[in-house]
């Protein structure tokens, strides 16, 4: 872990304990940048202004900084902000600090995994944040990159660790964890519905030679599926490659215990986005939200009482999706839910859309002529698009 710090256009990278020069890494950026497109990146922007952009210092953290996108472009637009970049990965670190070099003065860039949080901003001497974003799941430079083996498309060697210098490797998984474990993680990281037959695949392979590459992999996968079965619902071994890639990153656990650290560290006022890219990562993020923006206190009372109210109110409604613009201009979009929060004053009543507003209005509905008994009173209009109860209150 360390602070990378830029000085006369020479990174350094400065410990908790020493301050060490690093060697400039020689990145080329040219490439990356004309493949990268950051996703919903208008939306994020936007949902994050108004807290970023309320005068004076405001500090936003990049959860997963990656190749630096959404944290230049926030950047650029809110020249009192000061970013704290986090990454596990760091081949991302070094692009994104070549990409961030002209904002020098006010990043500091953190190998760490993002539940690390709170001691990286005590550490940097910021007890509050005003803006937090999570684009989770792996950048296109891990993908493309033909050595890191999360890819099923391209053969590499099975490693598909975000953080290179640390941890198991997918190979190690496929090649140690027994029948009941890897049918588990196929199926409750992967969804996958052909979890045992894949998992009796590996290991018969195995037992032959070991499993090191992603193309073999991959093609062990589409065999131990049924045929009409490899025909829907995308590659056959994408399941598979995503479950493993989870395990051996931790990524749920990590996300669990990131998302609530994150929301206790955001000052009144402070918002949360965060993109999801599997239903999985998405539940963690509703359950997270869904824990603050609801009432404590009993839901028939007129009135909160006191510590009882929501401490967060919801931005977006449900998950939101990309229009067809967006996946269109870039297809790895096409997966993601956003969803987005902000911090409430504890001090100010909370108007509208609060659980005990819908308490009361729909006990009203139910006693008007016309309506069905247990009706929702909701507007149509509001409704959310992934069929969740959830209202976001909009910008
Ligand atoms: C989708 S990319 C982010 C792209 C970025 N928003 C941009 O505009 O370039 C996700 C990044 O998060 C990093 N990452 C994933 N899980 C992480 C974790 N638990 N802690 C820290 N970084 C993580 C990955 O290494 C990857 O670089």
């Amino acid at each position: 872990m360390g602070i990378w710090r830029y000085d006369a256009g020479v990174v350094r990278r400065q410990d908790a304990y020493t301050t060490e020069p690093v060697q400039p890494m020689g990145v080329q950026m040219g490439e990356l940048r004309g493949t990268h497109v950051p996703v919903l990146l208008e939306r994020c922007l936007e949902l994050l202004a108004p807290a970023l952009g309320r005068g004076g210092r405001t500090v936003h953290v990049d959860a997963t900084l990656g190749l630096a996108g959404h944290a230049e472009a926030v950047l650029a637009a809110h020249p009192e902000t000061v970013l704290i970049g986090l990454d596990r990965d760091t081949e991302a670190l070094a692009h994104a600090r070549v990409r961030l070099a002209r904002f020098a003065d006010r990043v500091h860039l953190e190998h760490a995994v993002y539940d690390e949080l709170p001691e990286v901003l005590d550490r940097l001497g910021y007890p509050t944040i005003d803006g937090i974003l999570f684009d989770l799941g792996v950048s296109s430079l891990q993908l493309d990159a033909p050595d890191r083996g999360f890819a099923y498309a391209q053969d590499a060697p099975l490693d598909m660790r975000m953080d290179q210098t640390r941890g198991t490797t997918a190979e190690e998984v496929v090649n140690t964890y027994g029948h009941p474990e890897l049918t588990r993680l196929l199926r409750v990281y992967g969804e996958e519905k052909f979890a045992g037959r894949i998992a009796s695949a590996i290991i018969r392979e195995r037992e032959r030679v070991r499993i090191t590459s992603s193309a073999r992999l991959a093609e062990l996968v589409r065999d131990a599926i049924p045929a009409p079965a490899r025909r829907t619902g995308g590659h056959p071994a994408k399941r598979t490659f995503q479950a493993l890639r989870i395990e051996v990153n931790r990524e749920l656990a990590a996300l669990e215990t990131a998302l609530p650290a994150a929301l206790d560290k955001l000052d009144v006022g402070g918002r949360m986005v965060v993109l999801s890219y599997h239903s999985l990562e998405d539940r963690l993020t509703k359950q997270a939200l869904a824990d603050r923006v609801r009432s404590k206190g009993p839901i028939d009372l007129p009135v909160e009482l006191p510590g009882t109210g929501p401490t967060f109110r919801l931005l977006s409604r449900g998950a939101e999706l990309p229009g067809e613009g967006e996946v269109a201009a870039n297809p790895r979009a096409a997966s993601v839910r956003l969803r987005a929060a902000e911090r409430l004053d504890p001090n100010v009543a909370q108007q509208g859309r609060t659980d005990r507003e819908r308490y009361r209005r729909r006990v009203k509905g139910m006693h008007q002529p016309g309506t069905t008994a247990g009706g929702s009173g909701r507007d149509p209009q509001r409704s959310v698009r992934d069929g969740t109860d959830e209202e976001g209150e909009g910008t």
